[in-house]
């Protein structure tokens, strides 16, 4: 019904969200770039398995926790896009949490 006008429109930077090329708002933080991609997980959880997407969007919650530009474990929501960004789904525990057993 409305439109907005071309002029208005914020510029965008591309992404990958678990490698599909998502364009994104300027200043967007990768977790809305997870739900502009229509993503139907970004992490499962490490006890049950069960699919988590952004949340609260204000870091309160971690379901938004992901892996971005390779780091594991990452607060999605608390992340500002940036051009080339590599956003990408995390399954249970992360090798961080794991950890090798002391020596
Ligand atoms: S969406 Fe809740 S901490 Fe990121």
């Amino acid at each position: 019904m409305y439109a907005t006008r071309p002029e208005a429109r914020p510029a965008t930077v591309e992404v990958s969200v678990d490698g599909v090329a998502v364009m994104v708002p300027v200043g967007a933080s990768a977790a809305a770039a997870v739900l502009l991609a229509g993503a139907a997980a970004i992490r499962e959880t490490a006890v049950s398995g069960a699919p988590r997407l952004p949340y609260c969007m204000m870091g309160v919650c971690f379901d938004c926790l992901a892996e971005v530009d390779g780091a594991p474990n990452v607060q999605a929501c608390m992340v500002t896009v940036a051009a080339g960004m590599r956003i990408a789904r995390q399954a249970g525990a992360r090798d961080a949490l794991l950890g090798e057993a002391p020596r």
